[in-house]
C-alpha cells in the first residue's frame, strides 16, 4: 500500500493498448495516471492530451525515476518488452507487461529472476483471460478437488480474417515480422490460451510439445509488406505430472462455430461458453448432466474486456498479493511457446525436462 492509498502509474509505449490501459485506469479510483513515455515523441504528446496525463516524458529514464510513479504498464512491442520493464524493477517499480512476456525463454528468465531480487510485482497482460468471471470460477472448482484430477484440457480458437497488420490494426506492421514479433497466430493469441490451459491444470511443468504451423491463410499481405509468421497453429503438450493440452489457435483460417474451451477433470468436466459443469448422471452413467455453473447475467469472458488486467494489477499491488500471472507463469508460457517454434520448424517433438 502506497502512502496515498492510490497507485500512481506510469506507461511506456503509447500505441493502440495503451489506450485500453489508460482508459481503464481513468476510470478506476486506485490508480493514478501520471506520466507516459514513447520513443516517438509526438505520439506519447498526442497520448497525454487525450487521457489528460499531466507528464509526458521525454526519456525512458525520467519517467522511471519519478518517485510519484509506483508501477509502470510496459505496453511497447515485444522485441521491446526486456528492456523497460528490467529497468523500471530495478528503479523499485511494479511492472504489468504486456503480452507476449517476453521473446524466448532467456529474456524471460532475466525478466523473472530481476523481478524477485528486487522484491517487485512483474505480472504479465495474458492474464486478461483470467480476469474473467468464468475462468476464476473453474480455477476454483479444479483447485476445490470438484472435478477431480484435472488430466486434460483443450482450446481451440479461431479468426476467420483476423492478421493484424494485415486485417486489422492495418497501420501496425510489426505483428507481421518475425524478428520483432516473434511468430505469428501462436504467440500474439495463442499466448492467452497457453496461460489459462496451465493454469486450468494447476500449472504443472511442461515435458514435451510437439507443434504444427501454417503460413498462407487468406491474401498475402499487400507489398512491399512481408509476412513470415503463422496464421495457424496446433499444439499438443504433455506434462510432468501426466496431464495434457491441445491448442489450436488462427489469426486467419475459414472456419467459424467452432470456438471451444474444454477441462476434463476424472470427476467432472466443464465446457466454457457458457460455462456448463458436466458429470454422469446417477440414474444413467451414460448419459451426461449438465449444469450452468454461473448466475445467468454473469458474463464468461472478461467482464471489462481489455480494462480488467490494468484494474486488477493496481488492486492486487495495492493490497500487497501478485497480481494475476506472475513472471513464473509466464516464463513456462514462454518455455512452451518456444518449443513448440522449434517443434514446427524441426518436424519433431522437444523435450524440455
Ligand atoms: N493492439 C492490440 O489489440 C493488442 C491487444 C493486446 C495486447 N497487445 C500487446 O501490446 C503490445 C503493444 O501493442 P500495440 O498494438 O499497442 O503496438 P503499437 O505498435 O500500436 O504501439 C506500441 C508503441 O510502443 C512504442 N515503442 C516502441 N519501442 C519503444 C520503446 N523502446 N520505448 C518506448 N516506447 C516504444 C511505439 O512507438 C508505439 O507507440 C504488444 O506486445 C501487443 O502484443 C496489443
Amino acid at each position: 500500500m502506497t502512502a496515498s492509498g492510490t497507485l500512481g502509474v506510469g506507461i511506456i509505449g503509447t500505441g493502440t493498448i495503451a489506450n485500453q490501459h489508460a482508459r481503464s485506469l481513468s476510470r478506476h479510483a486506485p490508480a493514478r495516471l501520471v506520466a507516459i513515455y514513447d520513443v516517438i515523441g509526438e505520439r506519447a504528446q498526442e497520448f497525454g492530451a487525450r487521457w489528460q496525463i499531466p507528464n509526458v516524458m521525454s526519456s525512458l529514464e525520467d519517467l522511471i525515476t519519478r518517485s510519484d510513479v509506483d508501477a509502470v504498464i510496459v505496453a511497447t512491442p515485444p522485441f521491446a518488452h526486456m528492456a523497460p520493464t528490467i529497468a523500471a524493477l530495478e528503479q523499485g517499480k511494479h511492472v504489468l507487461c504486456e503480452k507476449p512476456f517476453a521473446l524466448d525463454p532467456n529474456e524471460a528468465e532475466r525478466m523473472t529472476q530481476t523481478a524477485e531480487r528486487t522484491g517487485r510485482y512483474l505480472s504479465v497482460c495474458s492474464a486478461r483471460q483470467r480476469c474473467g468471471a468464468a475462468m476464476r470460477r473453474a480455477q476454483e472448482l479444479g483447485a476445490g478437488g470438484r472435478l477431480g484430477e484435472v488430466y486434460h484440457v483443450r482450446s481451440s480458437q479461431f479468426r476467420v480474417r483476423g492478421r493484424p497488420g494485415i486485417d486489422i490494426l492495418k497501420d501496425v506492421h510489426w505483428f507481421i515480422d518475425s524478428n520483432r514479433a516473434g511468430g505469428g497466430a501462436l504467440i500474439d493469441i495463442g499466448v492467452y490460451q497457453i496461460d489459462i490451459l496451465l493454469w486450468l491444470l494447476g500449472n504443472p511443468r511442461v515435458k514435451t510439445v510437439l507443434c504444427s504451423n501454417k503460413m498462407g491463410v487468406g491474401d498475402p499481405a499487400p507489398a512491399p509488406l512481408k509476412q513470415d509468421v503463422e496464421d495457424h497453429s496446433v499444439v499438443m503438450f504433455t506434462c510432468e505430472n501426466g496431464s495434457s493440452g491441445i491448442l489450436e489457435i488462427t489469426w486467419s483460417s475459414n472456419m467459424s462455430g467452432a470456438n471451444a474451451l474444454l477441462v476434463f477433470g476424472t470427476k467432472a468436466g466443464l465446457r466454457f461458453g457458457p460455462l456448463t459443469y458436466i458429470e454422469p448422471g446417477r440414474l444413467n452413467p451414460q448419459r451426461a448432466v449438465e449444469e450452468r455453473v454461473l448466475p445467468p447475467g454473469v458474463e464468461d469472458g472478461c467482464t471489462e474486456g481489455f480494462g480488467d488486467v490494468s484494474q486488477q494489477f493496481v488492486d492486487a499491488v495495492l493490497a500487497g498479493r501478485q497480481p494475476y500471472t506472475p513472471a513464473r507463469d509466464a516464463l513456462e508460457v514462454t518455455r512452451v511457446m518456444h518449443a513448440a517454434y522449434e517443434s514446427a520448424r524441426t518436424g519433431q517433438a522437444v523435450q524440455l525436462s
